[in-house]
Order: C-alpha cells, then sequence, then structure tokens
C-alpha cells in the first residue's frame, strides 16, 4: 500500500519553514471581520500616469511624491492646485467583482485601475493589531494605506494580507490599490489562456482586528486510520513563548492544553475513536476551538485519510470513484464573470450535485474560499489547481518562484478542507526537460508542505505511430504524481465521436487513471442530428461514446469532463454559436441543463450504486 506515512513533520515544516510567522496564512474566514466589501471609487489609469511621471519614473518611489501620484488622494488645496484626478468625483465599481462585467468599457481592458476605499477603523484596544484582507486581485496589486505603500502582490487567486497596526486612523483612511491585469509572457498563467482574463479586485477584502497575541494559522488532519489519530499545530503571532494554548473538539470529548514554543508553535496529536469519517456521503465536520489569552479561533473541520494503493484509490482506505465535473469560477447567468459571493458559488456546486458529482475539479487556478468550504460543508471532493497551464516560462526562475508562490497558497489556505483530496501542479503543458525540471520542484514542493494529500497534473496523450487506434499516456509528470490524470478530446479535436468505439488506452503505470478533462461544445437550445457540430445531440454522442470507452480502461478511478458550465474565453469568437463562450458546458451560461447532462447525470446514477449492484 502506498502508505503515506502521517507525520508532525509536515505540520511543522508548513509554519517552521517561514522566516517569520509574517510569512504565513492568516486564518481570517471563521473570524469577526469588518467587510471592505461593496461600492469603491475606481480611475481607470491605462498610462499609469498615477503611477508613473512623464518621465516614466514610479512616483512611489520619489522621497516626495507628487499630488498627481494617485495614492496619495490629494486635493486641490489652493485655488491654483494642479491636481489632475479626484477619486470623490470618481465612478464606483462594486468589490468583489471583476471589472469586465460591470462596466461595458471595461468588457475588454487590460491595464491598470486604481480602486479607492475610505474608511473609519473599528473599535479597537490600544494593544490591539489591525491587517488588511484580500481574497484575491487579478494579477498584480499595489497598496497603498494613507499614502504608505503596504506592498506589491503578484498571482490573480490566491488570498493575501498586511499589518495596518502602525498605519491605520480612527478615522478617515483611504485605501488605494492599483490593480493590473495585463498578461505577460513570464507570468502565471502565461499569455495564452483559454478563459477571459477578468481583471479587479474579485475577492473579498476584510480588516482584521485581533489582540497582540493571536492565534494566526493552524493544520489539522487525520494521519492515521488505524487507531483514528489526530496530529495538528497551531501558531501564536506575538508569542513570547511559553503560551498556553487551549485545544477543544467538544463534540469528541477532546480538550488539550499546549505550550508554545519561541516560534509560537504548538503542536498536538490524540486519537477520536468515535469520529465519524469524512466523505462525499457523509460529510461529517467537527467543531475545532483553539483559545490563546484573549483570542479564540473557531472551525469545522472534517477527518478523512486519502491514499492510493497500486492501481486503487482510497478513501478512509475504502475504493473510491471520482464521479467529477470540470469548473471554471465563473456565474454568468446574470452575465456576470468571476463568482461574486457564496450564492453564486453554492449554484456551481448544486449543479455539480444534480449530477450525482461527488467530486469537482476546479480549473485551472484556486477557486475563492467560499467554494471550498462549500464543498466540505456538501460533500464534494476537490481538485485545487495553480494556474500553470500550456506554455509557461519554464526557464525563468521569477516565472518558477510565483508558482511556488501560488501554490503554497493555496496549500495554506485550504490546508483544512477534508473536501481537497488533489493538489494539481500545472495543466497541458508540453514536455520538455525545463518542463520536467519546473513542475519537478514544484512537486516536491508541495509535498513538503503537505503530505496528506495526493499530486496529479492533466497530462496529454499520443497515438503509437505504428498503430492510430492505440492511445498512449506516457509522461516524465507520471513518476512525480500519485493519480495519472490526463486530458482527451476524441469526438472533437481529435476525430468523431465514433472514434472513441476503436480506440484502447496504454497508461504504463501502476497508479490510479483519472481522465481530467473529455467533451465538446454544444449552443443550448440548437438541435439537429448526432452528426452535426455544435448540436445537443452532438455533445450527447460525444459523451455516451467516451464513457463507454473510459470504462474500459485498466485502473480508472474517475473522470471530470469539461466543463459544468459554458463560460467566457477570447478564443471562442464563431458568432451565433461562442459569441465568447467556450461552449463545452453541459449546463448553457444562462442555467439551462444541455442533453449531455443528462447523460453524465444517469452515468454517475449508475456508478454511484454499491459495486455489488452495478
Ligand atoms: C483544454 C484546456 C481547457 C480548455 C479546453 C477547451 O483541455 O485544459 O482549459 O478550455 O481544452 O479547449 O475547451
Amino acid at each position: 500500500m502506498k502508505k503515506i506515512i502521517h507525520s508532525l513533520g509536515w505540520l511543522a515544516v508548513l509554519f517552521s519553514g517561514m522566516a517569520s510567522a509574517a510569512d504565513t496564512a492568516l486564518q481570517v474566514y471563521t473570524r469577526d471581520t469588518h467587510s471592505l466589501n461593496g461600492e469603491w471609487r475606481i480611475i481607470v489609469d491605462p498610462y499609469e500616469n498615477g503611477f508613473y511621471n512623464y518621465r516614466y519614473e514610479p512616483f512611489d518611489q520619489q522621497k516626495n511624491p507628487s499630488v498627481n501620484a494617485f495614492f496619495t488622494d490629494s486635493k486641490m488645496q489652493k485655488s491654483t492646485d494642479l491636481v489632475e484626478y479626484d477619486f470623490d468625483k470618481a465612478p464606483t465599481l462594486q468589490v468583489p467583482g471583476d471589472w469586465n462585467t460591470q462596466n461595458e468599457k471595461l468588457y475588454y481592458y487590460e491595464g491598470s485601475v486604481w480602486y479607492r476605499k475610505t474608511f473609519d477603523a473599528p473599535a479597537m484596544q490600544d494593544t490591539d493589531r489591525a491587517f488588511v484582507y484580500f481574497g484575491a486581485i487579478n494579477y498584480r496589486a499595489d497598496v497603498y494605506l494613507n499614502g504608505k505603500k503596504l506592498g506589491v502582490h503578484v498571482g490573480g487567486f490566491t488570498p493575501f494580507h498586511y499589518e495596518i497596526t502602525d498605519k491605520i486612523k480612527a478615522q478617515g483612511n483611504s485605501l488605494i490599490i492599483k490593480v493590473d491585469n495585463k498578461r505577460h509572457a513570464d507570468a502565471v498563467p502565461t499569455l495564452n489562456t483559454d478563459w477571459w482574463n477578468y481583471g479587479g479586485i474579485t475577492r473579498t477584502v476584510q480588516l482584521v482586528i485581533v489582540p497582540e497575541t493571536f492565534i494566526r494559522d493552524y493544520t489539522i488532519a487525520l494521519t492515521s486510520l488505524e487507531n483514528k489519530t489526530v496530529s495538528g499545530s497551531v501558531l501564536i503571532d506575538g508569542a513570547k513563548g511559553g503560551e498556553t494554548v487551549q485545544l477543544a473538539l467538544p463534540e469528541l470529548n477532546i480538550k488539550q492544553t499546549l505550550k508554545a514554543d519561541k516560534n509560537g508553535l504548538a503542536s498536538f496529536r490524540f486519537s477520536v475513536p468515535d469520529a465519524q469519517l469524512w466523505s462525499p456521503e457523509n460529510p461529517q465536520r467537527y467543531t475545532v476551538e483553539f483559545q490563546s489569552g484573549a483570542d479564540t479561533l473557531t472551525d469545522k473541520v472534517g477527518l478523512r485519510t486519502i491514499t492510493t494503493k497500486g492501481k486503487q484509490l482510497l478513501l478512509n482506505g475504502e475504493p473510491l470513484f471520482l464521479r467529477g465535473i470540470s469548473v471554471h469560477e465563473e456565474y454568468s447567468a446574470e452575465n456576470g464573470g468571476r463568482v461574486r459571493n457564496k450564492g453564486e458559488a453554492k449554484q456551481l456546486l448544486l449543479w455539480a450535485k444534480d449530477l450525482n458529482a461527488n467530486f469537482v475539479r476546479l480549473a485551472h487556478y484556486p477557486h475563492n474560499e467560499d467554494m471550498v468550504r462549500l464543498a466540505d460543508e456538501m460533500g464534494l471532493l476537490v481538485w485545487s489547481e495553480i494556474p500553470v497551464y500550456w506554455t509557461i516560462n519554464w526557464t525563468n526562475e521569477a516565472t518558477y518562484q510565483n508558482a511556488e508562490d501560488q501554490l503554497s497558497a493555496m496549500i495554506e489556505r485550504d490546508k483544512n478542507r477534508a473536501a481537497i483530496i488533489i493538489w494539481s501542479l500545472a495543466n497541458e503543458t508540453p514536455v520538455s526537460d525545463a518542463r520536467n525540471r519546473f513542475l519537478a520542484r514544484l512537486a516536491k514542493k508541495a509535498r513538503s508542505l503537505d503530505n496528506t494529500r495526493l499530486l496529479s497534473a492533466a497530462m496529454e496523450k499520443h497515438y503509437r505511430s505504428d498503430n492510430p487506434n492505440i492511445a498512449v499516456v506516457e509522461d516524465p509528470l507520471a513518476e512525480l504524481v500519485d493519480l495519472v490524470s490526463f486530458n482527451q478530446y476524441i469526438g472533437w479535436y481529435d476525430g468523431l465521436p465514433e472514434k472513441a468505439e476503436h480506440v484502447t488506452w496504454e497508461i504504463p503505470y501502476n497508479k490510479p487513471v483519472f481522465i481530467s478533462e473529455f467533451g465538446g461544445g454544444a449552443k443550448q437550445g440548437y438541435h439537429g442530428d448526432a452528426n452535426t457540430i455544435w448540436t445537443e445531440e452532438y455533445q450527447e454522442s460525444i459523451y455516451l461514446k467516451t464513457l463507454a470507452m473510459l470504462d474500459k480502461i485498466d485502473g480508472y478511478v474517475g473522470t471530470s469532463p469539461w466543463i459544468l458550465a459554458d463560460f467566457r474565453s477570447p478564443r471562442r469568437l464563431l458568432n451565433g454559436i461562442q459569441d465568447d463562450f467556450n461552449r463545452k458546458g453541459v449546463v448553457s451560461n444562462k442555467g439551462i441543463k444541455k442533453k449531455a447532462f443528462y447523460v453524465l447525470r444517469d452515468y454517475y446514477q449508475e456508478k454511484a450504486k454499491p459495486a455489488t449492484q452495478e
């Protein structure tokens, strides 16, 4: 059995590997925070006139920045003052939300938009500390508070925060962010993606007020199935060493007093023989309470193990079949773009549940935290991925560091979500020595941060040169991962649907096999015979013939067809059919189910039956 040895080591590495507590995640989701969501003033700045002087020198590198540096939020003082912007007279955008679907003029915009939020500080004790937390901003954010630069964050799908204790004022704070969604060859993702480059403050912004010494982060996991051992760590920020932490899981009669070391780290380990293990059928979660000094942090966690044994995938030691669907973080029913709230996230997952799915492949970047927490609650297993997509610049060290930062941030945020069973490193990346080295480094980093989950990545297939009916999945990446996953498009990019009746597969690894994408496009409501492309009938025939083919693959443990819902892509330009949408959804962008939806739903209904009944 490929036992993933659960040890405290990965927990301690997760924390002690950081230079200081300031580098680790800030768990805020379950805290009482102060929302800065809602209307923000914005200035569209295509030439970044508010960031550079006319010599193209950044204002924020100057000792006395010009009043025309937008982050100073300056106002005319005298009637002769030349101030060429005014946030108070500027239009607004909703946060969270992409700018592309909120303002016609910004539909195709790729560039910088300045956002400003003014606010008064919430009630604070003198010794309290204050942080500003961002769920995500796509793609680069230059962040300023009251004219002082807090920092720069790159990466469009992971959270970040800044401590503002010594910058926040009781009243009249001005939080200003330059958001730049321009694409770059060295970025992650790179220039070319099959999704819309939605720009903006696309996720929540929260003020977090905590005591001087507070509970910054924790990890917890079922680290041994045999005697239901739970291991974990908790990190106190502001610790002097020796602080005590009360840990309780009330429903399991667990109460422990822990002692933090000089780094504020305290570890724990106990058995929970009566615990019900988390599974899609029974997404049992338990309350976890940490208390230290004046601070408490409470959360709900599921306890489960995910392992492999040869070609078997095992959840809590039992064979698991992944009845999946791929999902973009997009809800376009009311012409929206990026998911903006919990309700939209829930609707996507409810459609997945309607499919009898037990698994969602959250493509191609970490989704918002609502999505993964709802999956925990609703009993949907999750594949979570960083946007190392297609032709990344494999030889650029800054590109690697960016990918690794996004991987670390994804794992730090979601490491306590039982629903997440797979960290995915990449999607459809062309094989090369540089790419293999890049991904091997990422795989090593992922395992050092969390060895309680599986690694995977969507690879590609090719045909045997001597036999066009034998498809092969052979990729050095397969040696690095626990689950051999690949995308294939027989019936769409690769021949006609009936080709699936003649193809057999060679996948020379003693590992479980997962088909991370298949499918084809259909315009909802366009009907014809199964030989007419873009009809629902054509898409339906791809599903029927592909699913029959997949059932014959040795080691087949599931699939996540591409994709749950139609989504915007600048690559999908066929007027009258695509109209900026990739039409491979089994649900239209207006939320209407296509015929293929029902094929997949019935297939999964059969798969969900206990083995004896199949
Ligand atoms: C690829 C890719 C997806 C893309 C899909 C398509 O497999 O992983 O991101 O949208 O194919 O072409 O529709």
